[in-house]
């Protein structure tokens, strides 16, 4: 419900800074559930609440070294760049998908993740 009213917002606002589609966002991240879910076993970290959260900063999850010493925060921007092309981000890490083509979707994905809590 939550979501509806911030999209409704969006859509009023009509400027760009708000043009990332988050309901779109949503729809494409089901290609990243595969692997990103609260399960234990799951093959990625949990991305609930990961805006703004330190890179590789989960004690359940073992990440790359890579991604251990990344040293960032994942911000808009970062997680732009990082979904645009997750190699030339974090150089080394071990996320196997190679990242958006279309940036527009990898900017939907960033703004769905900030209402993923
Ligand atoms: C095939 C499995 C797989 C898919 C699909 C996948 N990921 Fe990942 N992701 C991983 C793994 C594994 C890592 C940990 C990488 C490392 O430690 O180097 C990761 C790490 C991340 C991180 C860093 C998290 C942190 O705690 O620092 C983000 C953000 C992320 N993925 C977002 C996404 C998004 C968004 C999608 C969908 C567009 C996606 N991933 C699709 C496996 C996947």
């Amino acid at each position: 419900m939550r979501m509806l009213c911030w999209c409704a917002a969006m859509l009023l606002s009509g400027t760009p800074a708000f043009a990332a589609d988050a309901g779109h966002g949503k729809d494409l991240f089901t290609g990243c559930v595969a692997c990103h879910t609260e399960s234990p076993d799951a093959m990625g970290p949990s991305l609930k609440g990961v805006t703004g959260r330190k890179a590789g900063a989960l004690g359940d999850f073992r990440y790359s070294n890579a991604m251990k010493r990344a040293d960032m925060v994942w911000d808009d921007a970062n997680l732009r760049d990082y979904l645009r092309d997750p190699q030339a981000k974090v150089k080394g890490n071990h996320m196997p998908f190679s990242g958006f083509t279309d940036a527009r979707d990898a900017d939907d994905v960033v703004a769905y993740l900030r209402t993923y809590k």
